[in-house]
């Protein structure tokens, strides 16, 4: 692989300032924030005084603690416009997330929040090995989803060439990537691996493919999927984070240089782990859930938002910014299976120790007899397809997961190709169960 450290001289020099001037710097902002949505939005206002808390109450940082937290519903009861803090006509970006049940959660961006937004997604991009000069394969979703908009104009300021290509067309993808030698792909990581077996199935060799650096994100993927993919194309693997409600893509980004967790981008967010049961601050270091403020955000302010992301920080290193672990899941994606709590990459880890497995699968619950069962559906390698193999493959996991995660699960391992494929964020868990 290609070194693609940055020079230290191309960094915004807060990435590596102190902890100090970052601390200071927070504070500041986060005074403004508070006041902001105070002042702007009905929502806060509401909630603030309910709390009995003014933003004139935020003497120090760790003061933040004793402001409400604000939930997805939040801006679902707020539909589509009411958690705004400017007049609509300073919106110039609106953007969604779909969500799996009820209205759409809707944000807004003045042209300060694009500009910002396109100043750290390119801060991401350099981060995880990006150059100017470079040629970007965006094949996140472009639309209401944020993250082919918000690579693209990261990409665009960092001074790429991007090739705005979106999800799907898998075919065209790999023709796009033999044809215009992009050495950037940006895309999310199960999506990548449907890219490699197209790849595979034009014949190609994905290690002589032009790619240099993968940002891959919208979605929980392990350490040994990077390895795996990695090994396949020659390239580096990268970790990008970032949800609608707090900006999109470009919140947190993992440095090419190290791979270990992600540089939050404190200058714009303000990170607290949070008892995901009693809402109380844990210290740096513990797991929890990851909560968000925003620091600069003028159209929606975001104070305290509840992610749901399960997480823990970390002192920075590459950077002097503060890391967050790779994301394990989701509070409402983890399975717990008599009693013992399960989450998809977990299963993932597993999966990729199985030679005769490829990297797709799907989590299926249901409860015949009351009871759960976890079925994992996963699918042969073109090398494991035979019927003998596919039952050896399939005793083999339960092994594992029996022996690692410590719970049974039932495994069906299909054909090559039997598992559902998505061209953005995998649906790894289909909930059956029939509720009592
Ligand atoms: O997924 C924004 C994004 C686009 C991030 C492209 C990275 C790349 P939402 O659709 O609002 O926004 O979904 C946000 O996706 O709360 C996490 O649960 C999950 N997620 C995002 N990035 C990661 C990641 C975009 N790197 C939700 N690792 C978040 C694990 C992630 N989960």
């Amino acid at each position: 692989m290609e070194d693609r450290t940055p020079q230290k001289t191309d960094l915004d020099p807060i990435e590596i300032a102190s902890r100090d001037e970052i601390a200071g710097l927070q504070l500041e902002r986060l005074r403004w924030s508070l006041r902001h949505a105070y002042e702007n939005t009905a929502f806060y206002k509401k909630s603030f005084d309910a709390a009995g808390v003014h933003p004139d109450d935020l003497k120090s940082l760790s003061d933040l603690s004793r402001f409400p937290f604000t939930v997805k519903t939040d801006l679902r009861d707020n539909y589509p416009f009411d958690m705004f803090a400017v007049p609509r006509d300073q919106v110039v970006r609106i953007h969604a997330s779909s969500g799996t049940t009820g209205k759409p959660t809707v944000v807004g961006y003045t042209q300060t929040d694009i500009d910002n937004w396109a100043s750290l997604v390119a801060r991401s991009i350099r981060a995880s090995g990006g150059r100017p000069g470079d040629i970007a394969h965006v094949a996140y979703g472009y639309g209401l989803f944020t993250g082919g908009l918000g690579a693209h104009y990261g990409a665009e300021q960092l001074g790429c060439t991007v090739v705005p290509v979106s999800g799907g067309m898998t075919e065209r993808q790999v023709t796009l990537i033999q044809d215009f030698k992009p050495d950037i792909i940006m895309v999310t990581p199960s999506y990548m691996l449907s890219i490699l077996d197209e790849f595979k199935a034009q014949g190609f060799d994905p290690r002589e493919s032009s790619l240099k650096v993968g940002i891959f994100g919208a979605e929980p993927w392990t350490n040994t999927m990077r390895q795996e993919i990695e090994q396949a194309f020659d390239m580096h693997a990268v970790d990008i984070y970032g949800l609608s409600e707090v900006m999109g893509p470009g919140v947190a980004n993992e440095c090419v240089e190290t791979k270990d967790g992600l540089h939050i981008w404190e200058d714009h967010f303000y990170p607290e782990i949070i008892n995901p049961e009693t809402g109380e601050p844990v210290e740096d270091g513990e797991q929890g859930e990851l909560v968000f403020t925003s620091l600069t955000k003028e159209a929606l302010p975001i104070i305290r938002y509840r992610t749901r992301d399960l997480t823990r920080l970390l002192p920075g290193s590459a950077r002097s910014m503060r890391r967050m672990e790779k994301v394990t899941g989701r509070s409402d994606d983890m399975i717990i299976l008599r009693g013992v709590n399960v989450f998809p990459t977990q299963i993932e880890e597993q999966i990729l120790k199985c030679a005769g497995l490829a990297p797709h699968f799907q989590i299926e619950l249901t409860n015949p007899d009351r009871m759960d069962v976890m079925t994992v559906h996963a699918e042969a390698t073109a090398e494991g397809a035979s019927e003998a193999a596919r039952e050896a493959s399939a005793k083999e996991l339960i092994h594992h997961i029996k022996s690692v995660i410590g719970v049974s699960a039932k495994v069906s391992v299909g054909e090559p190709h039997a598992v559902e494929r998505s061209m953005g964020k995998a649906r790894r868990l289909v909930d059956k169960r029939i509720k009592k």
